[in-house]
């Protein structure tokens, strides 16, 4: 059955008290809605404040993420935290693939690659990020770009552990920017990954697969695009800032 996510990447805001307090609203609000068994509900805090928020949420019904973790599972690698780190704090997914990491801190498929293999080594959920930028999407080369994100990182795995991954589709000029891709557009990529993994791994795990979309979704047009037949939710930046909004995002899924 294909799973319906709604991710909050908090990145790198709150301080610990304020994200405590967030993950506590978050959770209590939660408490209040009836989430069909195929919806995950996932937070991404920063490392600092995961444990103390596994401590005030219900862990069946709120995940938490990591944000990212390191290529290596342990040793002499100064400022870096690893998957199994984060397994043993309680999460039960990272993220990997973000274009900010991408673009910031010059993650290559290759370093992706090796993250993805921690994730997955630690029994956890990777929830991996592709997507263009707007001049590749203005010289009509997204399709591309995006195929060949996934393929570089990711079609080395088999069957079993590919079948682990959640892709978010999140086009870099819509990140943060309040312009967000429409629903034909995301649809269209998110059919196209779905036929690319077909392609590789045959239909019941494309069919399996949960692609989410992210850039600006907000929840005055969360419902649009959730509504489209291969978006399966979505990563969310600014608007998990805040439980309310969050929240609403949340409620557009049901
Ligand atoms: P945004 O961020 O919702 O603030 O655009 C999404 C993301 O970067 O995951």
């Amino acid at each position: 059955m294909r799973k319906k996510i709604v991710a909050g990447n908090w990145k790198m805001n709150t301080l610990v008290r304020e994200g405590v307090a967030l993950a506590s609203d978050i959770n209590t609000e939660l408490k209040n809605i009836n989430l069909p068994d195929d919806v995950q509900v996932i937070i991404a805090p920063p490392f600092t404040h995961i444990a103390f928020a596994e401590q005030v949420i219900d862990g069946n019904k709120l995940y938490v993420a990591g944000q990212n973790c390191a290529t290596e599972n342990e040793g002499a690698y100064t400022g870096e935290v690893s998957a199994a780190m984060l397994k043993a704090l309680g999460c039960s997914s990272v993220i990997t693939g973000h274009s900010e990491r991408r673009a910031y801190y010059h993650e290559t498929s290759e370093i992706l690659a090796k993250k993805t293999e921690q994730i997955l080594k630690n029994d956890m959920m990777p929830i991996f990020c592709c997507g263009e930028k707007l001049e590749e999407r203005k010289a009509e080369k997204h399709f591309d770009v995006v195929k060949n994100q996934i393929s570089e990182a990711l079609f080395h795995l088999g069957e079993n552990d590919f079948s682990k991954i959640v892709i978010a589709y999140e086009p870099v000029w819509a990140i943060g920017t309040g312009v967000t891709a429409s629903k034909e557009q995301a649809q269209e990529m998110h059919s196209y990954i779905r036929k690319i993994t077909d392609e590789k791994y045959g239909k019941e795990i494309s069919e399996n697969l949960t692609i989410l979309y992210g850039g600006s979704v907000k929840p005055a047009n969360a419902k649009e695009i959730f509504s489209m037949p291969d978006v399966d939710g979505g990563l969310i930046g600014g608007a998990a800032l805040k439980a309310d909004s969050f929240i609403d995002i949340i409620k557009a899924i049901l």
